[in-house]
């Protein structure tokens, strides 16, 4: 099975959209959805949009599949074990009820895109199945699909985000997708195959979308893309960036994924230098390196190599010093020896990384390094996932060790265990545990952090409590 590391949980979410807080229904509404969202963080935008078409049109959300006339399935490709759960879940959904209903099961995201006629096959009670960049589609498929079942896994010409409807969110924290699909093909990879080329928002629309979010009392924003840092929308992802952090209101800014050949060289220099000169953009960088054996990298088509990835972290921190790091991990690549492992290993120690996610090469059918030679046996890879995954533990400790004694701000997103607690993340995006009477989420605190542990730290308020921005 492929464990994803403990603290990489943030990145592989088993995620059920609860109803934004504003969607309470119409009396006269009686339809009502669920979505539930298996993949990364672009799932969970995408959830939350599919949410918006739903709500849109007169449905309300409901966080209990059992209740929900629509369950849309939102569906990751990236490892195998994700498709199983799709199908797992249709056999749930697919039991008539006490009433002898059952509800409309839309198959969405990624695995649609990739295995609709399979999933049409093998789950005959799949009422739609619809591809991520065709959901905007949605009414008018579940309108469809009174008459039989439904695909639509069309890449349109017309991009979704034109034809969705303005956004319910009312969190401190929001995702805003600017950036989609890849045009790197990295060989284990399906990405470039079901999100397809990549394609950048127009930075107008995602300035106004911020600013809208922000009116509705979002205070961090992070920017999503399948590669963030090949964004291209008008502006480059520094120059949009410098513009959301002239919106008023808005604290923070964040960006996700990024590769490290969009990095390299002087196309890089805008970006870091932002990390130096926006106040508001937070001091964490995900750039996956996946090995740190220039061999299995090459194999890979990562087009960098072990030491042009740490030049860049070089740069970075040069240009923030206090950058935190984070990265993904593939341990049983085709071809990976013990001397490529010890390489990822010793560049887990040498980076000193604040958090990492770990998986077990999965063979993706279709993609390149599916019919490689010197396919690494499950046993090798569990226990190559095992090590490293100690290893990535030992560093987040280590790092959460440093920030003992810094003061910072934390973003209140959830309710801590403990009456009087909450957790929110600091500018390192660690969880921090803060005792504050008083204080409610979304408030912005200033901390400091006191105890360190692998996947949290705690934090005391300063005598100060609350700081706006
Ligand atoms: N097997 C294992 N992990 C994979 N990833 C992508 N494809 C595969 C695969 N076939 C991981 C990479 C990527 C993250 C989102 O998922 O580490 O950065
Ligand atoms: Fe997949 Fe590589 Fe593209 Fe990332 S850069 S989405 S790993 S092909």
């Amino acid at each position: 099975m492929t464990t994803p590391h403990k603290a990489a949980m943030a990145e592989v979410i088993d995620l059920e959209i609860a109803a934004p807080v504003s969607s309470a229904p119409p009396k006269h509404v009686q339809q009502r959805f669920h979505v539930k969202s298996f993949g990364c963080q672009m799932n969970v935008y995408d959830s939350e949009r599919m949410g918006d078409v739903l709500t849109a049109q007169g449905m309300a959300a409901t966080d209990s599949p059992d209740d929900a006339d629509v369950v849309v399935l939102n569906t990751c490709h990236i490892r195998e074990r994700a498709s199983e759960k799709l199908y797992s879940d249709i056999g749930r959904l697919r039991q008539p009820r006490r009433d002898g209903s059952r509800p409309t099961i839309v198959a969405a995201g990624c695995v649609a895109q990739a295995e609709g006629a399979e999933i049409a096959a093998r789950a005959p009670a799949v009422d739609v199945i619809v591809g991520p960049l065709a959901y905007h589609r949605l009414p008018q498929l579940l309108q469809e699909a009174r008459g039989g079942r439904v695909i639509d896994i069309d890449m349109p010409a017309v991009p979704k985000f034109d034809a969705l409807p303005a956004r319910r969110i009312a969190q401190a924290s929001a995702f805003l997708t600017v950036q989609e699909g890849c045009d790197k093909f990295c060989t284990f990879c399906v990405v470039p195959y079901t999100r397809g080329p990549e394609t950048s928002r127009p930075a107008a629309d995602l300035i106004a979308e911020a600013a809208a979010l922000v009116a509705r009392g979002v205070r961090e924003i992070t920017l999503l893309g399948q590669n963030v840092n090949a964004y291209a929308g008008g502006l480059s992802l520094s120059g949009l960036i410098r513009e959301l952090a002239q919106i008023d209101g808005l604290a923070r800014i964040r960006y996700t994924t990024s590769h490290p050949r969009d990095m390299e060289g002087a196309g890089g220099d805008d970006l870091i230098a932002a990390h130096a000169e926006v106040a508001k953009l937070m001091p964490y960088l995900h750039l996956p390196v996946q090995s740190g054996s220039s061999r299995i990298l090459k194999a890979m088509n990562r087009a960098h190599t072990r030491d042009s990835y740490l030049a860049t972290l070089a740069r970075l921190r040069a240009s923030r010093t206090d950058i935190a790091l984070s990265g993904d991990f593939i341990v049983g690549f085709p071809g990976e020896t013990e001397a490529d492992f010890q390489q990822t290993l010793s560049i887990v120690h040498e980076v000193g990384y604040a958090a990492a996610y770990s998986f077990k090469y999965s063979v993706r059918p279709g993609t390149p390094a599916a019919t490689m030679a010197d396919q690494v046996p499950e046993t090798v890879k569990d226990e190559r996932l095992a090590r490293l995954q100690a290893a990535i533990n030992e560093a987040s400790l280590a790092f959460n060790h440093t920030t003992i004694g810094r003061r910072c701000t934390v973003l209140l997103e959830r309710p801590g265990r403990k009456p009087g607690q909450l957790i929110g993340k600091t500018p390192w995006l660690q969880s921090a545990v803060v005792s504050l009477p008083g204080a409610v989420i979304g408030d912005l605190v200033e901390v400091e952090i006191v105890s360190a542990m692998p996947n949290s730290v705690e934090a005391v308020p300063c005598a100060t409590t609350q700081s706006p921005v």
